[in-house]
């Protein structure tokens, strides 16, 4: 199963909306089809916005067919759609800055080196995730205790990423090691990434996954069945405070007022250091028929009043450890996000 792949002629994705009941690819051929899969949640998760909006500028270049100076005003055009699209996870701008500043150092060669450098950035990009979340699950399966039962939400999974994982590619490494007994999965109202996506993604790996809803979480963790919280993010400030899928912070709180641990897991591209806290982070707000209807069907009425934010935002002292393909941030994150930040600049420096 492979979230994303770059084709001769397009990104072919994997249609998550159609999860469970379909394993179905699409192949998207302008950078237009791309931002219209980012906005309908086909590809979702920070990590595979991040690089699915990459293969949107290589496919832009690719499909352009003007000249040099018109194809800076196409890739420039082709960014702003893919940045308009969703605004929480910071992965995606990440990734389309780093997608120009391969053009702006290349825009001098020939038009065919320059698709060819692109091309090879994003695909780059797609490898590197996967080896960043190899490390992260590899730094977190650490932290689990022996026998750990794991809650979690929403679907930070090889399907959010481009392979393994982060809350659950620390899952799956822990569980490779003998030290996962079960998962609880959070359903994830309105969207349901938990029940169609993270128990899918588990059954097909053989691990252990209970389905709950949303509101049985505090029931879970008061009766002693829950060890630890592992969830992924959208976006991390300076000083800890995280966005991730709406209903994080609710199990953060839960968490807290039963001593269990909370852990985030998260490659350093969903760290904006340009954000002091929280309060700055652009919250997505979606459809309110996402609420009114469960799988197409309505359950209130057609213009009931609703309020849909897809993310929310944990304080960084609800967190016990932030964990990254550079290391494991501890309280203070201030700190402690600066220290990773910095040693990730020295290990670039070495290469
Ligand atoms: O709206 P989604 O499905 O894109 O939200 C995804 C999440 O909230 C994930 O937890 C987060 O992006 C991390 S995915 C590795």
């Amino acid at each position: 199963m492979k979230s994303i792949e770059w084709r001769e002629n397009g990104v072919r994705i994997l249609d998550q909306t159609r999860l469970p009941g379909e394993v179905r690819y699409r192949l998207l051929s302008s950078v237009e089809e791309v931002a219209e899969a980012i906005k309908r949640l086909e590809v979702r998760g920070a990590p595979l916005i991040g690089v699915t909006a990459a293969y949107g500028i290589a496919l832009a270049a690719v499909k352009h067919t003007g000249d040099r100076e018109s194809l800076k005003n196409e890739l420039i055009r082709s960014s702003e759609i893919l940045v308009n699209t969703r605004p929480t996870a910071v992965n995606l701008r990440w990734a389309v800055e780093r997608m120009m500043q391969v053009y702006h150092a290349s825009s001098h060669l020939e038009l065919d080196a320059i698709r060819e450098r692109l091309v090879a950035e994003a695909r780059r990009m797609e490898e590197e995730d996967l080896h960043q979340n190899m490390r992260i699950g590899e730094l977190g399966a650490d932290l689990l205790p022996e026998d750990a039962r794991v809650l979690t939400i929403c679907n930070a999974g090889a399907l959010a990423t481009c392979g393994h994982g982060t809350a659950l590619g620390l899952v799956r490494s822990a569980f490779s090691r003998g030290r996962v007994k079960k998962v609880w999965a959070c359903e994830t109202r309105p969207v349901l990434q938990g029940s169609r996506l993270t128990v899918w993604e588990l059954a097909e790996d053989e691990i252990p996954v209970t389905l709950i809803t949303d509101n049985m979480a505090g029931y879970v963790m008061r009766s002693g069945q829950v060890d630890v919280v592992v969830t992924g993010a959208d976006r991390i400030a300076a000083n800890g405070d995280t966005a991730n899928k709406i209903g994080t912070y609710g199990l953060a709180v839960l968490a807290h007022h039963h001593r269990i641990p909370f852990i985030v897991a998260a490659p350093f591209s969903s760290i904006d250091l340009s954000i002091p806290d929280g309060e700055k982070i652009p919250i997505e707000f979606r459809d309110p028929d996402e609420v009114r209807k469960v799988g197409g069907l309505l359950i209130t009425l057609p213009e009931a009043e609703v309020l849909n934010p897809a993310f929310d935002v944990t304080p960084g002292e609800l967190i016990t450890a932030i964990v990254t393909e550079r290391g494991v941030a501890r309280p203070p994150y201030l700190s402690s996000l600066a220290n990773l930040n910095k040693k990730g600049r020295e290990e670039s420096y070495e290469l």
